[in-house]
């Protein structure tokens, strides 16, 4: 396999708004990440993800862009975002634009004129259309809840929207409109920019002409997830678009895909995929209903090892996924896999070595190096984000209390992961000094990362050592090419497995149970000095390691 620069590369996300606010406006914008670039060194980051900080009305928190050329005031400035690129490349950090193509604000230029026109040359960059005997041309859901069809208003049209309805597709299927993407993406990675995350993809193929699927709620209808399995031809757009953009700068592109088959796991990120990586969601999938938020099953520690090496089997000598335990778009990964009794510094250590050192290109999101947690929500009043809110609906029109609804919330919401980054233990963790856009955790005395800094036994610093360690050149090339052997498999509560490449062998151990456990290991790792990282003093019985409760050990 040919090595990529970005092999080896350790992922940070940034959602800006909740980084850090250097102007008091409560809105964490550029020149604070600019400020935090030496912190992020210090983790041993490579790649920075920004969350979206084009112009935006901010309906879906900029995941509805209204110009892709201009950076939003409440951001900062063009100069501001290109002296980011310039001085995270001073520090061999590569940045990584949000990348929000399967469609735009509605208070996009381009949309607005389509509105005014729509059978005009703008109404065929979306998709318009009008009732047919009192009928509207499918039913589909929307991901955040109702018809995809939305009326234009004082008109006849109805125009398709996938997610919110102040944010209307594009029409892949018109040859312009991806020019105009494709010119768009070259002009920033013109900018200097190590590539793009690429956002909800998978959904700019639609199966076409439109037409109804079977109805699975009261609402008549059909979810999403059916409609994809219809989908096919989406690789002609996906191999264009790598061809004239990324391909083109050596780029680095990791698609939010979810639904990939594994037999098209070679077409996304194979020798000459569409993507770079993709993210591996299986884990985030498992236990979801399409039924809505009450009917979830939160995965097992058990599940969750299954999820891990199911992937990591299926993408063995094809292509690398991107590892994640949460996002903006997730809970809190420590608030979510790890089983109550594990929700301490000990099990948080745990879940970072498990995931971080699976093959694959592990991504941190903001706060998770913290161990940053849930939140924790008295009223419906409390959430900010649309689809928590369209979320909490569907529970009640199923019947589900209001109680046992905002149960379900505070488990899912997306605000549990966008609350602002705790700095320290002054005044809104100190963040900004004004008023937050989004109240802090009030664990924030607690957890915070300037409390951290200095105590070596701190989540901080264990994430750190981990981030060291799978660049230690000693065992760095087992840790980005070498396979991935699950190790006892079998054995409820434990995730094990062996990193090998040539003459470098590694061992990742970790109990997920709240009892010790002794596992035979082959005798040449149990020595003290094969120890390389650890939560817990290790402790070896003859051939056996013995794991406390939420303990892990790496071997090597
Ligand atoms: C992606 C983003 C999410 C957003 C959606 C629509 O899933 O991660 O935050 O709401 O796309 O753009
Ligand atoms: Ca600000």
């Amino acid at each position: 396999m040919e090595r990529k620069w970005w092999h080896n590369k350790i992922a940070y996300q940034i959602y800006p708004k909740s980084f850090l606010d250097t102007n008091g406006d409560g809105i964490g914008d550029i020149p604070g990440i600019i400020e935090k670039l030496d912190y992020l060194k210090s983790l041993g980051i490579g790649i920075l993800w920004v969350s979206p900080v084009y112009v935006s009305p901010c309906a879906d928190q900029g995941y509805d862009i209204a110009d892709y050329f201009q950076i939003d005031p409440m951001f900062g400035t063009m100069e501001d975002m290109e002296r980011l690129i310039e001085e995270a490349g001073k520090r061999d950090i590569k940045i990584l634009m949000d990348l929000v193509v399967n469609h735009c604000s509605d208070e996009h230029e381009w949309f607005q004129r389509a509105c005014a026109d729509p059978e005009g040359e703008y109404g065929k960059y979306f998709y318009f259309a009008k009732k047919e005997n009192g009928k509207l041309p499918c039913n589909w859901r929307s991901y955040f809840g109702g018809s995809v069809w939305e009326q234009v208003p004082g008109t006849e049209w109805y125009y398709f929207h996938l997610f919110h309805k102040k944010q209307p597709d594009l029409n892949w299927e018109n040859s312009r409109l991806r020019e105009e993407i494709y010119g768009m993406m070259n002009w920033w990675l013109e900018k200097g920019l190590g590539g793009f995350r690429v956002d909800a993809i998978i959904n700019i193929k639609k199966p076409l002409p439109f037409k109804d699927y079977p109805a699975d709620r009261e609402d008549g209808l059909c979810d999403m997830g059916e409609v994809l399995n219809h989908t096919c031809g989406i690789g002609e757009f996906l191999n264009e678009m790598r061809d004239r953009t990324f391909q083109l700068y050596d780029a680095f592109a990791v698609g939010e895909v979810f639904n990939e088959k594994p037999e098209e796991l070679n077409d996304f990120i194979g020798e000459n995929g569409y993507f770079s990586s993709i993210f591996d969601f299986s884990q985030t999938m498992e236990g979801k209903s399409t039924k809505g938020w009450h009917e979830n099953r939160i995965p097992t520690p058990d599940d969750y090892k299954r999820c891990c090496f199911g992937s990591q089997r299926r993408s063995e000598g094809v292509g690398f996924y991107s590892n994640v335990i949460e996002n903006h778009d997730e809970p809190r990964g420590v608030s979510y896999y790890l089983p109550k009794a594990g929700q301490n510094d000990m099990g948080k250590k745990l879940l970072a070595a498990e995931y971080f050192l699976l093959k694959g290109i592990p991504f941190v999101y903001q706060g998770q190096e913290l161990g940053m947690e849930n939140m924790k929500y008295a009223s419906i009043d409390e959430i900010d984000d649309i689809s928590s809110r369209a979320e909490y609906e569907v529970c009640l029109k199923a019947g589900v209390s209001p109680e046992e609804a905002l149960k379900a919330v505070n488990q899912y919401s997306r605000d549990n992961s966008r609350t602002p980054f705790q700095w320290d233990d002054s005044c809104h963790a100190g963040f900004t000094s004004g008023t937050p856009w989004l109240p802090v955790n009030p664990n924030y005395t607690e957890i915070n990362a300037k409390k951290q800094e200095n105590d070596p036994d701190s989540v901080l610093n264990f994430y750190r050592a981990l981030s060291r360690l799978r660049r230690d050149p000693r065992f760095e090339d087992a840790f980005v090419y070498g396979k991935t052997e699950p190790y006892l498999e079998e054995e409820p509560g434990i995730m094990a497995y062996f990193r090998r490449w040539q003459k470098q062998d590694v061992l990742v151990a970790g109990n997920f149970g709240d009892e010790a456990k002794e596992l035979e290991i082959p005798s040449a790792f149990a020595e003290p000095e094969r120890i390389l990282l650890a939560n817990a003093p290790v402790e070896f019985k003859g051939s056996s390691l013995v794991l406390q409760p939420f303990q892990v050990a790496v071997l090597g």
